[in-house]
Parts: structure tokens; sequence; C-alpha cells
């Protein structure tokens, strides 16, 4: 690659590192009062929109360093006995993530990232076209639907593979309001999100 090109694209890197540190340490700030507020605030919006509405089969993520907390949504989503799916890093495919079945009995482990996730077991892990509803995690997103995330790239890689499939799911980040931005860096792997959903409103981008 040439001088500049590579110049270019490390000081891209080094943006999306420094804005991801930005809107962590925001998020961080809400209190515990706050986060839970904001957590039940999500269930009222998810109620709302009709787009959320048939979903059996909906993925979602335990919320980690001061993502909006999904556990009412969880206990909401459990209540109308749909069933519920978290990711775990697949463990020889790098970078690719699975979603097993999420219950109050299931068993759980912290993983290489420190998050938790399900003990693997083939038998609840669910195909991608099987998932009507996807609600993904985001460190920032702007007004276009750009979404910046961990930096792992899991996400992008889980919605690339969404796209060869015959049925899709209908795909969501969940953030709190104090992570929209004007405009976001993109690269060309990053895959846009059609909705976003914060505790005071569904932001559409299709
Ligand atoms: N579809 C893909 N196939 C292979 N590598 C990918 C793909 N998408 C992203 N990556 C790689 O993942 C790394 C991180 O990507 P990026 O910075 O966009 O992460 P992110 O969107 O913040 O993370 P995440 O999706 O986990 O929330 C990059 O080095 C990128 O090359
Ligand atoms: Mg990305």
């Amino acid at each position: 690659m040439a001088a500049a090109a590579m110049n270019m694209q490390t000081q891209s890197a080094k943006i999306r590192k420094d804005l991801r540190q930005t809107f962590r340490n925001k998020r961080l700030a809400l209190s515990t009062a706050q986060q839970m507020k904001a957590g039940k605030q999500l269930v009222k919006q998810f109620q709302e929109h009709a787009v959320f509405q048939n979903a059996q089969n909906v993925a979602l993520y335990l919320s980690f360093n001061g993502e909006i907390n999904t556990q009412a949504l969880i206990d909401h989503l459990w209540s109308l006995k749909r069933n519920v799916f978290v990711p775990i890093l697949h463990p020889f495919c790098k970078g690719q993530l699975l979603f097993q079945a999420y219950t109050p009995n299931t068993k759980m482990r912290h993983n290489q990232l420190g998050i938790l996730e399900p003990v693997l077991d083939v038998r609840y892990v669910c195909p991608l076209e099987n998932l009507q509803l996807i609600l993904t995690p985001l460190v920032a997103f702007d007004t276009s639907g750009n979404r910046l995330g961990m930096g792992g790239g899991f996400y992008d890689r889980t919605l690339v593979a969404l796209q060869n499939k015959k049925h899709q799911a209908t795909v969501a980040g969940l953030a709190h309001e104090l992570q929209l931005t004007s405009t976001l860096p993109t690269e060309t792997w990053d895959i846009p999100l059609p909705y976003i959903l914060t505790s005071s409103k569904l932001y559409s981008f299709s």
C-alpha cells in the first residue's frame, strides 16, 4: 500500500478509537438509576413500534460497559413467551458470532472479552435465517444510521452474512440517546443500521 493511503488508514483507525473512548465514557457516566430508567423506557419504546411486534425469535445481548440495560427488555420478551438469543464468540471461526437461546436457567460463563455468554450447547444455537429480529449493541451512531461498535467487527460480519440469507431478520441497534453524533467516519466493511431504538424514540433510516 502507498504510504499516503496507509497514513490515512492509520488516521481513520485513530479517530475511530478516540470516538469509541469518548462515547464509552459518556455511557459509563450514567448512574445506575439512570440506566435502570433507560432500560424500562426502552421496553415502552419497543412496545410502541409495529416493526418489533411479531418477532418470535429475537437476538439481543447482555449489557456491558455502560450499554443500555437490556434486562427489562429480556424480561418483557420472556413474559410474552418469545425466544431470546444472545451472542457467543464462535469457538473456532474467529470474529464470528453464534446466537444461543437464553433463559433464566441458562448456564453462563465469561468469554475472553470479559462478557457473559451462555456455555455453548449446539442444540440451542439458532441459525441466522431463523431469527426475526436482531438487536445490536453499539458505541455510537449517526444521523444516517452508521454504527460504530466495540471494534471487533463481530456485528459487521454477522450483518454481511445475513444479507445472503433468504429470510432476513429486521435489524435494529439499541442505544442511549447520548450515543448519537452527527457524522461518524465509516470504513468499507461497516454495515449501517436501518433502525436504532433509544429510550426516547425509534430512528428509521430505510
Ligand atoms: N465482513 C467482514 N469480514 C472480515 N472482517 C471484517 C468484516 N467486517 C469487519 N471486519 C474487520 O473487523 C475489524 C473491526 O471492524 P470495525 O472497526 O468496523 O468494528 P465495529 O463495527 O466497531 O465492531 P462490532 O461490529 O464488533 O461492534 C476491522 O479490522 C475489519 O477489517
Ligand atoms: Mg464496523
